[in-house]
């Protein structure tokens, strides 16, 4: 199993190249099999959970192509069996992503239902209760999630209990191809749903709304493919802006769009980080300053991700000051706490809240990640550890972040994959 071994103490200074959004890509890949000719993505990341998503549409029979310059084709003309088996699913959730647009367009569907992960049970009784409401017949049965139509699904009005992204992904995929108008109500706002209902758009669906938290669609008979970008990775930038402040360096992220983290950005230059941006580029600068500790709660978008409170807690580990967090979208998203006070952090969590008390410097350690988000505050803190800290079960790591020791290289840090076999 690899792990990073990362020396820390270097102010990190440079610019970094982000990549497509992988919680866009995902979503995208599956709404390309609405498409009746091929549809291209390109700025698709290379990243493990992309490779899941294109393994589940290759078993169903889709056509990929993987070409250069990170697009990907996809041909749904080809598909076979309409199943996503769950030695598949189990290994990202996202693959419900599939159901509506398989629905919609091929009648019918057995996903697996995905496992809960590290973060929380992650049901998906919104995506069955919407799809229900379109008229799809939905069994759940040894682990899979049975989906039907008879004849065309029907438009309604559908409100969701609560703001789910991929809820709101599935029930505006399906309704593209229903008959007559879908109003979704409590409807996700983040960027990556207005991507996905460009694509569609793009595609002849008929969406007004996408993201407002009410989206209206009207039904047509069929939708045809097209080439359509996937957009940059507001995570992954708010990501390596964190590791710029814990370090007290400059960061200039590139290929990125500062209108989809003005929460994040807000909180950077309350901690005291000087921000500039252009159209496509953020650049964080601390000029040597340690950042002060802010307060910060998540929500769902245009507030603070909860994608990137893991990361931004690492700030305040190493800020002036006392920072409180307050996660309200996972039940369980601290399990980088008990790793980060391996490192000297001081955090005290209380259900939903995390109190953390900034400290100077923390002292390397050997560390192990537990989910995606978790795997990268380790790597921040370990960059501002004294000492070498090894980063183990880094898999996590290289869901969602494309070469992340290339581009920490390129910043300056010193930092390496070593294999499991080799001693650190
Ligand atoms: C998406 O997950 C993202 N993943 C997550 O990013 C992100 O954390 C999350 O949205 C919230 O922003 C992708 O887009 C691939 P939700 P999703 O449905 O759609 C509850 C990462 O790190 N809920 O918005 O699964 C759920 O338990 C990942 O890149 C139900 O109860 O999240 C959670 O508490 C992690 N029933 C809340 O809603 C449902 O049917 C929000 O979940 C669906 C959701």
């Amino acid at each position: 199993m690899d792990k990073l071994l990362i020396t820390g103490g270097a102010r990190l200074d440079g610019e970094v190249r982000i990549s497509g959004a992988k919680n866009a890509a995902l979503p995208l890949l599956a709404g390309a099999l609405l498409g009746e000719t091929p549809v291209t993505l390109t700025n698709v990341p290379q990243l493990r959970d992309i490779t899941t998503m294109l393994q589940i549409l290759g078993n169903m029979g889709v056509t990929v192509e993987i070409g250069d310059q990170c697009q990907v084709l996809v041909n749904a003309n080809t598909l076979k069996t309409a199943v996503a088996p769950y030695e598949l699913v189990k290994t990202m959730r996202a693959s419900i992503f599939v159901l509506g647009p398989l629905l919609a367009r091929f009648g019918e569907a057995s996903v697996s239902l995905p496992g809960g992960c590290a973060i929380g049970s992650r049901p998906v009784d919104q995506h069955l209760k919407a799809l229900t409401a379109l008229g799809a017949e939905i069994q759940v049965e040894n682990g899979y999630v049975h989906a039907k139509r008879n004849g065309r699904l029907k438009g309604a009005r559908f409100v969701f209990d609560m703001v789910t992204v991929g809820g709101t992904e599935n029930l505006l995929m399906a309704a593209t191809l229903a008959e007559g108008t879908t109003v979704i109500e409590n409807a996700a706002r983040e960027p990556e749903i207005v991507n996905l209902a460009d694509m569609l758009t793009g595609m002849g669906a008929r969406i007004e709304g996408a993201g407002t938290d009410t989206i209206t669609v009207q039904g047509v008979e069929s939708l045809k493919g097209g080439t359509f970008r996937v957009i940059s990775d507001r995570i992954e930038t708010g990501s390596y802006l964190a590791a710029a402040a814990v370090t007290r360096g400059r960061v200039k992220t590139l290929n990125t769009d500062p209108m989809l983290l003005d929460a994040v950005l807000q909180k950077f230059r309350e901690g005291g980080a000087e921000i500039t941006t252009g159209p496509d580029w953020i650049e964080l600068d601390m000029k040597g300053q340690r950042p002060k500790a802010v307060n910060f709660r998540t929500a769902p978008h245009p507030a603070f991700p909860t994608d990137m409170q893991a990361q931004f807690m690492t700030v305040n580990v190493l800020a002036e000051g006392v920072g409180t967090i307050i996660e309200t979208i996972f039940e369980n998203r601290y399990m980088h706490v008990p790793e980060l006070n391996r490192l000297g952090a001081k955090i005290a969590v209380d259900g939903h809240t995390a109190i953390v008390t900034g400290v100077d410097t923390l002292q390397a350690a050997p560390v192990m990640a537990t989910d995606l988000r978790a795997s990268m505050s380790l790597v921040i803190a370990a960059l501002a550890a004294q000492g070498d800290t090894l980063v183990d079960r880094i898999y996590h790591i290289d869901r969602g972040y494309e070469r992340v020791e290339e581009k920490l290289q390129g910043l300056g840090a010193t930092i390496r994959r070593v294999s499991g076999k080799e001693s650190a």
